[in-house]
């Protein structure tokens, strides 16, 4: 069975929708963060900083900066764990470059993180709009495996969660068949898809899981880009793989210089991995995906995290047969250009009116 939904909802009785978001900020994460702060309806009630990309201090830190260069510099940002379940973080990943923004310099915030962590805050964010939450998670899972253990009725409390992980029936990025996400902490996604199965939540909501299969089709390009940018009113230069290595973004718009200068950095190094110059839009899909899962065909399968293998840990080992009781929906098919044309009509306006308010 494959289903899209759609929100239906009429303008006139759209609600605000609460949006708690756990990132590992990363080039693609800050995008996700952009769109759901640039998002109609919307409210970015917290946002959990995980290890992953980037060590946590630096993905709290450009959490902030982000926040701070949006205009939005009061919603509470919290400190993850700097360990995953079981041991030590992996490495930082190479193609979102040292900060975790590429060549983007964020402005310095003195805006200060949550005195309680991200685990507790996911709990709280849960608690106080049960029902109504919509959780996004774009970087391991660490915390919220962590927040399960402290209240295992999350799941009840959520309206809906959105996962960016794994790789269904296809290759991997971080070995030959795990996805970076799921491999930084296999044990909290193994967890997580434990806790959120249909007897407790219903079938229909079942985490949505957005795979590099999926994701692998949202390739962002500089033609995107410059579309952008016109869309914030802002001068451009279209990037090119031709150009200087590095060279800055002289946009007039400051968020689409920064956007600019991040995606630089990530068309290179994906570039340099053999994908040519484009890069893939994994965050910012599932961001897209949480408030409009009608963006995404979806199918329910039995997914089951690999712990053991020597070749394949991390792996997430998917079973479509319906013997079992499927535990997620998969998204399986995306109209790629239906997000974009999203993206750009929500960010590219956005981004003008931080510069008339600057
Ligand atoms: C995921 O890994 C990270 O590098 C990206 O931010 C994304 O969340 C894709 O595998
Ligand atoms: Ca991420």
């Amino acid at each position: 069975m494959r289903h899209r939904s759609a929100e239906t909802r009429p303008e006139s009785v759209r609600k605000v929708r609460p949006v708690f978001v756990d990132v590992d900020t990363g080039v693609d994460d800050a995008l996700a963060l952009v769109y759901l702060l640039a998002s109609p309806d919307t409210e970015v009630v917290g946002i959990a900083s995980t290890g992953g990309n980037v060590g946590v201090e630096q993905v709290c830190e450009n959490n902030l900066g982000l926040l701070k260069l949006c205009g939005v510099p009061g919603i509470p940002v919290s400190r993850g764990s700097d360990r995953t379940l079981t041991g030590p973080l992996r490495l930082p990943s190479k193609v979102h470059g040292p900060r975790g923004l590429g060549y983007a310099d964020l402005p310095r915030s003195d805006g200060r993180l949550t005195d309680h962590d991200s685990a507790t805050a996911w709990v709280r964010a849960a608690r106080a709009h049960p029902g109504e939450l919509i959780g996004v998670a774009t970087g391991p899972l660490t915390n919220l495996a962590l927040a399960l253990r402290a209240e295992p009725a999350l799941p009840t409390l959520l309206h809906r969660l959105v996962i960016m992980g794994g790789s269904y029936d296809h290759r991997g990025n971080t070995t030959p068949v795990a996805e970076w996400n799921i491999s930084v902490d296999p044990e909290a996604a193994a967890e997580v898809l434990a806790a959120w199965t249909a007897d407790v939540v219903g079938p229909q909501r079942l985490a949505i899981l957005c795979g590099l299969d999926l994701t692998r089709r949202v390739a962002m390009t500089p033609d995107h880009l410059a579309r952008l940018a016109a869309a914030a009113g802002s001068t451009t230069t279209v990037l090119s793989p031709s150009d200087e290595r590095g060279t800055r973004s002289r946009a007039s718009n400051p968020l689409i210089r920064v956007i600019e200068d991040a995606m630089r950095f990530y068309l290179e190094a994906y570039h340099d991995i053999g994908h040519g110059y484009e890069a893939h839009m994994h965050d910012p899909l599932a961001a897209a995906v949480a408030l409009e899962p009608g963006l995404v065909t979806t199918a329910p399968a039995t997914v089951d995290i690999e712990l053991t293998g020597t070749l394949t840990r991390a792996m997430t080992v998917t079973d479509w047969s319906g013997v079992r009781e499927p535990n997620a929906l998969i998204g399986v098919d995306v109209d790629a250009a239906a997000f974009f044309d999203r993206f750009i009509e929500r960010v590219g306006p956005f981004a003008q009116r931080l510069s008339h308010n600057a």
